[in-house]
């Protein structure tokens, strides 16, 4: 696993201040349409394709692109707000996750672990900061989250090598970036 996952400190060299105010903001209006997911005992809440999320997934994709040094293709970003009582259960991705990265936008997040290994031999902790980014591919590794304990915001931003196995997710199968998800 030691070759796939990395942890970037200030992401995309972000203003996570403006991000963070952002989406406090957008959280915050009744006119955005969250999507609501249980997770748990309680409904965690996000927003998929939020234009602001998608020029940040466009814009770091050369950044991905040398990471794992294979042509990629945008496909999909999403924000989420965790709230206190969520459980994030053990997962791998979907096949539009392939290369992934999950970054710390407002509040404490707590732990996140990730393995290769069913067995979780090779399990690791992860502990992000605002601005601080774990790059692992979601369709190969295994992750999930304590108990989350205090509110707080993440974004997702996920791509696809374009001569890989999951080519035909690019842009999550939607028309272009910024349109909503399709089922
Ligand atoms: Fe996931």
């Amino acid at each position: 696993m030691k070759n796939k996952i990395f942890i970037v400190e200030q992401f995309g060299n972000l203003d996570m201040e403006f991000i963070s105010e952002y989406y406090n903001l957008l959280f915050s209006t009744p006119s955005v349409e969250k999507i609501t997911t249980p997770m748990g005992d309680v409904e965690g809440y996000g927003v998929y394709g939020d234009p602001l999320m998608e020029l940040i997934l466009k814009r770091t994709t050369s950044f991905m692109m040398e990471v794992y040094e294979k042509q990629l293709m945008p496909t999909y970003s999403y924000v989420r707000h965790y709230t206190p009582g969520a459980l994030l259960s053990k997962h791998k991705d979907r096949p539009s996750c392939e290369y992934s990265v999950s970054f710390a936008i407002s509040g404490e997040s707590n732990s996140l672990w990730a393995c290769s290994e069913e067995d979780e031999s090779d399990k690791v902790e992860i502990q992000l900061t605002q601005g601080n980014a774990f790059i692992y591919p979601g369709c190969e590794i295994y992750h999930w989250r304590d108990k989350i304990e205090t509110p707080f915001t993440q974004a997702f931003l996920h791509w696809v090598d374009i001569d890989g196995p999951n080519a035909s997710w690019i842009m999550d199968r939607r028309p272009g970036l910024g349109h909503p998800y399709i089922a």
